[in-house]
Formats: structure tokens, sequence, C-alpha cells
């Protein structure tokens, strides 16, 4: 059952909002995370008091003393969420309940305090609802609101221990395709000198130091002409665990959609278990299990697997087209657009988000 907030974001509008003209300009091509609403969510927990200082403020620069705690140990967590304006002109997010639990997860791991579920969702509302015009139209494409809610150790303090003062924001970016050529299939890298997470460490918490820990792969990959890499479990080398910034599936010709198991180095993508609940009325089978490299590289040059996908929030779904390692490469999508199921999927997930599709799931929350 739903609580009341506890947390109220009191609402200090700025009096120098971005001219309609120039948001309009931004919305019209927003590309990915590089725009920011006029507004942004703050709230801050103190040790022995709990969160309060909740507030709507401008959005800009954050004061921190240069020994606060995440800029020397990364105790620091996030979540990326999506706000549609759909054709009645209400805004609507996809299942921010599953957003605030991982955060409480990934909150708990990194030894950060919890927010309540309804305190995560009144941040949402309270941003939103200030920064309205801010939220594309999505009832054609897939235009949204990027939400980036997150928790830092802000305390100054140099000694190693759990922050005794710790800052909460949201920020929000118009958002179009999250890679810069829009919609079409990305190469990716396997990395084999370099692995993501590991057994017993962060990998299923979503903190910025699992994403710094991608970066020199993805250097990698981009020297050999790819846009992601993919990381291999960090014992074997050999089972697929995610991308860079997503999980992924593989299509099997005969109607299996297979994507790898939660081992706890993976994060549990709210998009991949969507799609894995989504799978069946589309006619697919969904298995979760360990999937070795081997076995994408063979099935990709024999045809078993007739297609592959990365899925995350900014992704959406995004087909893959090559697979690419040290001496080879193999084709694991058609050419062009991408292929038939990722299509399929892509659709189903943004009409029922975009509401160009009913929600029977109750997946969706109102926000304003
Ligand atoms: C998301 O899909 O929201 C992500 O967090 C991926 C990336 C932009 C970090």
């Amino acid at each position: 059952m739903s609580q009341s907030p506890s947390l109220a974001f009191e609402v200090t509008e700025r009096p120098d909002r971005l001219a309609e003209a120039e948001r309009n300009v931004i919305l019209a091509n927003p590309g990915f995370g590089q725009k920011f609403s006029d507004h942004m969510a703050l709230a801050v927990w103190r040790k022995g008091e709990g969160w309060g200082d909740a507030r709507i403020t401008a959005y800009g620069p954050l004061q921190l003393e240069p020994s606060a705690a995440v800029l020397h140990y990364a105790q620091e967590i996030f979540e990326g969420m999506k706000a549609y304006k759909h054709a009645d002109g209400s805004v609507w997010t996809f299942r921010p309940e599953a957003n605030a639990a991982r955060f409480a997860r990934s909150a708990h791991r990194l030894a950060l305090p919890a927010m309540e579920e309804e305190d995560f969702l009144e941040s949402l509302r309270a941003l939103v609802k200030t920064d309205l015009d801010w939220v594309p139209d999505s009832t054609t494409g897939e235009a949204s609101l990027y939400l980036r809610p997150f928790m830092f150790a802000s305390e100054a303090f140099l000694g190693v221990r759990p922050a005794a003062e710790v800052t909460y924001c949201l920020i929000a970016s118009p958002a179009g395709s999250y890679f810069s050529g829009g919609l079409k299939p990305v190469s990716l890298w396997i990395s084999e000198h370099y692995s993501r997470a590991g057994i017993g460490g962060t990998g299923a918490a979503k903190c910025g130091g699992n994403y710094a820990a991608s970066l020199a792969a993805q250097i990698e990959a981009g020297e050999h002409g790819c846009d992601q890499s993919v990381f291999l479990d960090s014992v074997e080398q050999k089972y697929i665990e995610e991308l860079g910034g997503m999980n992924v599936f593989l299509v099997y010709k005969d109607g299996r959609i297979v994507t790898p198991e939660l081992t706890g180095s993976i994060l549990e993508g709210v998009t991949r278990s969507s799609i894995l609940e989504l799978a069946k009325e589309l006619d697919l089978t969904p298995e979760e299990r360990r999937i070795s490299l081997e076995e994408w590289r063979t099935g990709a040059e024999s045809g078993e697997i007739t297609e592959a996908f990365a899925c995350g929030t900014a992704a959406v779904v995004t087909p893959v087209g090559r697979l690419v390692w040290t001496d080879g490469e193999v084709r694991t999508g058609p050419e062009g657009e991408g292929g038939e199921v990722a299509t399929k999927i892509r659709e189903s997930l943004l009409d029922i988000q975009t509401g160009r599709a009913e929600d029977t799931r109750g997946w969706l929350t109102r926000l304003v």
C-alpha cells in the first residue's frame, strides 16, 4: 500500500527560465543528456536526523567541499527513468516503484541511507510539475524527459566510513535517441582485458563506480570502431554479463529470447524485466540463463541466433549489428534498421510508455 510522502519539496521558481523559443529548439532535437531543465530537486540526509531540506530550486552547480567523501571514495548511486507526455497532456512515468526499489537496494550496498518510495516519487512529481514545459510530446517517436535521481556522500570528511551527510538530487534532461546516430544497429566490442564487476562486488547496484570501471573498455571499443563493449564474467571470462550501460538479449530462430541470468554482478534492468514479461504476449519464449560468448559467436554464424539487442531506460531497445573481437567479427542481426523481433519489442514497450497502447499491467504512474 502506498504511504504519504514524508518529504515536501518546497518550490522556489527561478526568475530566469529558458525562453520558450530556445527550449523548443532543444526539444526538437534533444539528443541524450546534454541539456537540462530549469530546476532540480534536492534533499539532505544527516545521521541522527534523517532526510530534510527537501526543495525544488534552480538547476545549477552544487557547492561541495573538496573533501566531500564522494570525490574520494565514490559513495554514490543513481537511477534512470523517463517521463512521457501523453496525447491529453498528462505526464506519466514507467514502473517508478521498480526504480525506487532498486535505488533502495543500491543504497544498501553502498552504505547510503534509504529513501522511502513515496519520497522518491514525490521528488519526481514535484520536479516534473515545475518543469512541465520541458516534457517533450511523446505521442510519436521516443522523445521523453529523462529523469536522473542520484544520491552521494556530501560530508566533508576523509576517513573511510559511511558518510554522515548525504545529498539527494534529481535532474531532468529532454531525451531522444541514446546513440548519436539515432536508431540504427550498434556494434559491440568484446572486452577481454577488463571486467565490469565481480562476485560480491557492486555489479548489481546502480552506482557510478560500475560505469567508471566500464570506461577503459569503452575506449577500446571506440578504437575498434564499436559503439559499446560487452563484459564477460570476471571468473571464467566466458559468459556474457552486460554492456557498458545496458542489458543484452539474444534472439533465437525458434522464438526464444535469452538474456544472461542475474548473478549478482549484473544490473537488474527495469527494461530487461519488462521485456521478459512482455515476451509471451508477443509469441516469444523468454529465458534467463548463462550464455557463453562461444554460444553467441557460433549461433550468429550458423543462423541459430538471428538477432541481438541492447536494452535499458536510455537505450529502450537498440539492435546490435556486429560483434567484434581481437581477431574477428560476426554479424549478429540484419543490416539496416535492425531485426523484426527487436523492432516488435521496442514498439510494444514504447507504445505502452507513451500512451499509444493500453497499459494493462498498471506499469504507468501519473506524475502530472
Ligand atoms: C539508463 O538506461 O537509464 C542508464 O542508466 C544507462 C546509462 C545512460 C548510464
